[in-house]
């Protein structure tokens, strides 16, 4: 039985025209686990299993009865034999697709575009995976390439969350109020990430949020846009070693401390930045760089002015964290940030930037050193 050797996995899946409500059946009524679900933000696919049975939840309008039966066979598809069909049909009508059980990471090509995204009213908000609620900072994510959330725990308390990883390429952590309590594989202890700290999550790294203070708000930044976040129901944490060096795809863990850090001059003059070590730990892929006027602490009278011919990077974004920030481009108008505010800057357009006293702004970038637009 050549395709029977080669099946890993079975699913049932179920069409859920309310995925939150059948997640929270299947989990909290029936006591299925949660293997994986995606995108975290505003899942609209979720894994459970429990009682010797995988179910793929997908969330699709209409009753169950308007889909027909559908189960995946999640196999090795390069072992299957030449001409293999991804789908057949079993007598009596059940339709049997045939998956890969460990398709790889899919990085879609992208878009260079001017995205504003103001701090809006409680409307942005959405609900998303773990009791967290999520404002979406690039809804158009630059073609699938980038995801910005701004994610908040009004409530705090303990989170609700389980150990798991995520398929991705980059991704990190920021925090801007509050705090909360993270645990990472290999990593130590359990740590409190706190207003102003920041992390970087390595492809895979296992992890877990186990608590947050009331009134949290973390800048969590990813690519590719849409990726897997996958329980691992058999690794408990802290994990009892220490290996800070370990690489995970070429990535180890960073963990910036704003207590301790230094400001140093920005690359652009008039500003300085306490950078996050992300640049070195992600060997150069991506830079994170708290930035404000040069010789602030928010001193009166200190503002700072800086022209750019732009940049040549594959990625630039820009959250106020606090103060005031002026974008002013002849390609893409001139445009006030206040707190809370955000912009992803095209790349090869020039633009100004003014920031006043008081201005703190969180700058992301690929690669960590942004070449400059030619002249
Ligand atoms: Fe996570």
């Amino acid at each position: 039985m050549p395709i029977a050797d080669h099946i890993r996995l079975a699913q049932v899946v179920l069409p859920c025209p309310d995925l939150a409500a059948s997640l929270r059946f299947f989990t909290a009524e029936l006591g299925f686990k949660v293997n994986l679900i995606q995108p975290a933000d505003s899942p609209s696919l979720a894994v459970v299993s429990g009682h010797g049975v995988t179910l793929r939840l997908e969330a699709k309008a209409g009753s169950a009865g308007e889909w027909p039966l559908v189960l995946r066979l999640l196999c090795d598809r390069e072992a299957l034999p030449p001409g293999t069909p991804s789908e057949m049909i079993a007598p009596g009508g059940t339709r049997i697709e045939l998956v890969d059980a460990h398709p790889p990471m899919t990085l879609p090509e992208g878009r260079q575009e001017f995205v504003l995204t103001r701090m809006a009213g409680a409307s942005a908000w959405g609900e998303g995976r773990a009791g967290m609620q999520y404002r979406d900072l690039i809804p158009s994510r630059l073609g699938g390439r980038f995801v910005a959330s701004h994610i908040r725990i009004p409530d705090g308390g303990p989170v609700p969350d389980y150990v798991h990883f995520h398929k991705i390429r980059f991704q990190m952590i920021y925090c801007r109020k509050g705090w909360t309590r993270l645990v990472y594989e290999d990593q130590g202890e359990p740590f409190l990430l706190q207003a102003g700290d920041c992390v970087l999550q390595p492809p895979e790294i296992r992890h877990r949020v186990l608590e947050a203070s009331p009134g949290l708000e973390v800048i969590e930044i990813g690519c590719p846009a849409v990726h897997e976040t996958i329980a691992d129901h058999i690794m408990q944490l802290p994990t009892p070693h220490l290996l800070p060096e370990r690489r995970f795809a070429g990535q180890r863990f960073a963990r910036h401390v704003a207590a301790s850090a230094r400001w140093e001059p920005w690359r652009l003059p008039g500003f300085e930045a306490r950078d996050t070590g992300i640049g070195a730990a992600t060997e150069g892929l991506a830079g994170v760089q708290v930035v404000r006027p040069a010789g602030a602490p928010a001193s009166a009278g200190i503002a700072a002015t800086a022209a750019t011919k732009g940049h040549a990077g594959e990625f630039l974004m820009l959250f106020v964290l606090d103060g005031a920030l002026d974008l002013r481009s002849a390609a893409f108008g001139d445009h006030r940030l206040d707190s809370g505010d955000s912009c992803v800057l095209p790349s090869g357009l020039p633009y100004a930037l003014r920031g006043e006293a008081g201005l703190e702004m969180l700058e992301v970038t690929l690669p960590a050193e942004l070449p400059l637009a030619g002249l």
